[in-house]
C-alpha cells in the first residue's frame, strides 16, 4: 500500500475486517515487521486521538515514530506553489517534503481543510505534495477531505457491535458554533457507501456533501425521520459545500438527545471525537450504555496499525 486516503486504498473490506480483528487480537504478533523502520507524523493542526493512536500502532509494530507539529516546533512551512516568500513562511513544501522522506520510511499527515479556498483543500493540495515529493508511502491523519484513518475505526466499531447482517446506520449533521472541515462525514459516507450497510445521511437544507462522497447514500432531510429503526447514529458537524466553509445555523434542534434516540431501534451512539456535549450530543446519551465513543476511539489504534502494516509489508 502506497498511500491511505480512500476506501479504494483499502481494497477489499472484508479481509480488511478480518486482519483488523488479527490485529487487535494479537498487536504485537509483527513487531519484527517494523524493525529499524520510522516513521514521522506530521501535525499541522491539533490532535489528541490521531497523535497517540498512530504513534501507540507503530510502536506495536516495532517501529520508531517520530512526530513533528508544523508551525509549533519547526519552520512555518509555505504550501502554496509559485509565491513570493516574503512573509512569516520560511521553508517550502517542496524542499521540507523530500528531507523529511529522507529520514523516514512512511510519513504520516493531518493537514486539516483550511476551508478558504474549496479548490486548494478538495484537491488534496498538500497530502498531494507529501506523495508526490517525499518517494514514501502517505496515510492521511485527515487531510482537506478525507479522514481515513477514522472511518476505518468507526466500520471496525460498527462491525463489533451489529446485531444484524446489515444494519441501519445514520449519520446525522448536529450544531457546532465553529466551522469544520466535511472530512469526517465525507470518508464516513464513503466507508458506509462501501461496506454492507443501510446508510442514510441526514442534514438540514445547505449542508449537503459533496456528491462524490454521498454516493448511493439516502439524504433525508427531516432528522427524525431519518432516525426511525437506526441501529447506529453517527453525529458529526459538518460546515457547508455549497456556502464553502460557512456556518448555515446552529439550531440545536438537531442535538442528538433523548428524543432522537426515541425512534432508534435502540440504537448505539457514535462520534469520532472531541465532541461537544450538550451542542453535537446530550450527555444523557454520551453517557448511557448505548454510547460507542470511547471503544470507537480505541479502535483507532488498529486502524492505523492496519495501514502501517500492509505499507511495512509493501516496502
Ligand atoms: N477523531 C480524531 O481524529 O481525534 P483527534 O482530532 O483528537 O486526533
Amino acid at each position: 500500500m502506497k498511500q491511505f486516503l480512500h476506501v479504494s486504498d483499502i481494497g477489499d473490506l472484508g479481509k480488511a475486517l478480518e486482519e483488523a480483528k488479527q490485529v487487535k487480537a494479537t498487536p504485537f504478533a509483527w513487531q519484527n515487521l517494523g524493525k529499524n523502520k520510522t516513521i514521522i507524523l506530521i501535525f499541522f493542526n491539533n490532535s489528541l486521538r490521531t497523535r497517540l493512536s498512530s504513534q501507540k500502532a507503530a510502536l506495536n509494530l516495532g517501529m520508531n515514530p517520530i512526530v513533528l507539529n508544523i508551525n509549533g516546533d519547526s519552520w512555518k512551512l509555505e504550501t502554496q506553489l509559485g509565491v513570493v516568500m516574503d512573509g512569516d513562511k520560511s521553508e517550502h513544501l517542496r524542499e521540507a517534503i523530500p528531507v523529511i522522506g529522507s529520514y523516514c520510511d512512511i510519513i504520516g499527515v493531518r493537514s486539516f481543510a483550511g476551508l478558504k479556498d474549496k479548490d486548494f483543500d478538495y484537491n488534496e493540495t498538500i497530502l498531494n505534495q507529501f506523495i508526490e515529493y517525499s518517494g514514501r508511502p502517505v496515510i492521511s491523519l485527515e487531510s482537506g477531505t478525507v479522514h481515513p484513518c477514522q472511518a476505518f475505526a468507526d466500520l471496525l466499531t460498527i462491525e463489533e457491535h451489529k446485531k444484524t447482517k446489515r444494519p441501519k446506520v445514520v449519520m446525522t449533521w448536529a450544531p457546532h458554533p465553529k466551522a469544520l472541515p466535511q472530512a469526517v462525514p465525507n470518508s464516513f459516507a464513503e466507508w458506509m457507501n462501501a461496506a454492507d450497510v443501510d446508510f442514510v445521511i441526514t442534514q438540514p437544507e445547505g449542508y449537503e456533501l459533496d456528491p462524490r462522497f454521498v454516493g448511493n447514500a439516502k439524504v433525508e432531510y427531516d432528522q427524525i425521520k431519518a432516525l426511525e429503526g437506526a441501529d447506529f447514529v453517527y453525529a458529526k458537524n459538518w460546515s457547508s459545500v455549497s456556502h464553502y466553509g460557512q456556518v448555515l445555523n446552529v439550531d440545536r434542534s438537531w442535538t442528538v438527545g433523548a428524543k432522537q434516540m426515541a425512534v432508534t431501534n435502540n440504537a448505539f451512539f457514535m462520534h469520532c471525537l472531541p465532541v461537544r456535549r450538550n451542542m453535537i450530543v446530550a450527555d444523557e446519551v454520551i453517557d448511557s450504555p448505548q454510547s460507542l465513543v470511547i471503544p470507537e476511539a480505541a479502535n483507532r489504534v488498529v486502524s492505523a496499525q492496519v495501514v502501517m502494516k500492509r505499507m511495512l509489508e509493501s516496502l
